[in-house]
């Protein structure tokens, strides 16, 4: 029997589709290897957002190479956004990719692995991989994939391109994967799409979802969802979080710039000020919900005085944790064509004012937790020390406490003693 292993990049939509993936090898015969070495095929699940994405998993097909000179059956599979993005070139160019296969084709995958070579790179806008229940990897975590695509078409994005049009999976299909994973011990579930506050399937949209969830399903502890655009956050969602006793008191919701100028070219939908009464609604409803975003530095045009704006937007929010990014040129996108690009170095100095910055607020959020007590999900070993679990907060802030194995896929109280730019230290 052939083994396979994946190797995933990008966001968590990827870490979904490479257990979709598992789902479609093993149901065809395959079985997963323990480790790279046991493995014939080896599957590296792509990202294009950045180009520095891209050259990373270049680098890693480099290193494995090698293999196929001990075993003359080992094959290399390239799967994901970059596979859409670059797939048949990267064949072509003899690099030692032996099959690309695209983001609405993994259905195809044991068929096209019975060929020497090959790819299957059609999208087709109607995939949405129903009555298929992905192989969760995790023991107490779930990632349920709700929608797939975007629409958005934010001038810098390439993803609109590689994952082409929104389209929403079947509500029972969901509830399905949802049970499952609960019966084999993951009571935190995060619900994936590129914008979940455009799910529709029916006549249901995305609180109705996350109601019928709540109501549907017993034996959810958490429940998270990711990513939310502004533009869409409505009223209704925003009620249906603050009713839920399951739901995480913490959003995503990535704001990217702080300056309407460069939002607008970005494509974005919304001005600062729209963002900014998006963020008070919520801290109104949900006091001390957690609110993370992205952003973006050094997008094509942006002025010093532009970032600056950012930058107030930072300290005005006080964000519980930004993802700082330096701007990537994609091909293809719209902004890639602005001829107004900002050099390399000044991104890089920016995107680290950007970091600093958030790490002295998101050092000052978390020490004032210093003294409080949280209800903690315990998910793991903490990974510096076996004698230490880690977990998270109702708001997704890691914490580590002491405790048993015992604790592991549950919900424990703890005092906060101290805390980093990202860890909540508790008793
Ligand atoms: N659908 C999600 C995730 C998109 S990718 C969303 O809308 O938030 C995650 C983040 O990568 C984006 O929010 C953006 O901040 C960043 N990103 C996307 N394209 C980029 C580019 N060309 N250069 C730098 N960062 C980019
Ligand atoms: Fe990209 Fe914008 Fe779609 Fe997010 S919403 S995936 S940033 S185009
Ligand atoms: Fe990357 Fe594709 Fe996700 S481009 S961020 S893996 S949707």
């Amino acid at each position: 029997m052939k083994k396979y292993y994946i190797e995933t990049y990008g966001c968590q939509m990827n870490v979904s589709d490479s257990e979709l993936v598992s789902a479609i090898l093993t149901n065809a015969g395959y079985s997963p290897a323990d480790t790279i070495d046991e493995a014939d095929i080896l599957l590296f699940n792509t990202c294009s957002v950045r180009d520095h994405a891209e050259q990373r998993v270049l680098g890693r097909i480099s290193n494995e190479l090698h293999r196929k000179q001990k075993n003359k059956d080992f094959k290399i599979v390239l799967l994901g956004c970059m596979a859409q993005r670059i797939g048949k070139r990267l064949i072509n160019e003899n690099l030692g990719i032996d099959y690309a296969i695209g983001v609405d084709q993994y259905r195809d995958l044991p068929n096209i692995l019975a060929d020497d070579g090959g790819f299957s790179l059609e999208f087709n806008p109607s995939e949405v991989y129903d009555n298929l229940m992905p192989l969760h990897q995790g023991n107490y975590c779930a990632y349920v994939t709700i929608m797939r695509g975007c629409n958005n078409f934010c001038s810098y994005c390439i993803v609109p391109y590689v994952r082409g049009r929104e389209r929403s999976r079947p509500y029972d299909d969901i509830l399905k994967d949802i049970r499952e994973a609960v019966t084999n011990g993951m009571h935190d579930i995060t619900l994936l799409g590129q914008n979940v506050n455009s799910y529709k399937f029916k006549d249901q949209d995305f609180p109705a979802l996350l109601k019928n969830i709540e109501h549907d399903v017993e034996g959810i502890y958490r429940l998270h969802f990711v990513t939310s655009h502004p533009k869409d956050l409505s009223e209704e969602l925003i009620s249906t979080m603050a009713n839920s006793k399951i739901i995480c008191r913490h959003i995503h919701l990535p704001l990217q710039s702080g300056d309407d100028d460069i939002l607008k070219r970005m494509n974005r939908s919304y001005i600062y000020s729209q963002y900014l009464s998006r963020v008070q609604a919520l801290r109104n409803a949900m006091p001390g919900i957690a609110i993370t975003t992205d952003l973006i530095a050094g997008f094509p045009g942006e002025t010093e005085q532009q970032f600056e704006a950012t930058l107030a937007a930072m300290r005005e929010i006080e964000f519980d944790y930004a993802f700082c990014f330096k701007y990537s040129q994609r091909d293809g996108t719209t902004a890639a064509r602005y001829n107004d690009q900002i050099p390399e170095e000044i991104r890089l100095n920016r995107l680290q004012k950007m970091i600093d910055l958030q790490r002295e607020i998101t050092l000052k959020k978390y020490r004032s937790f210093i003294g409080k007590e949280v209800e903690i999900y315990v998910e793991d070993f903490s990974k510096k020390s076996k004698s230490k679990l880690s977990g998270k907060t109702r708001d997704f802030k890691i914490a580590v406490l002491s405790g048993s194995e015992s604790q592991l896929g549950s919900i424990v109280r703890s005092k906060v003693v101290d805390a980093t730019a990202g860890t909540l230290i508790c008793d």
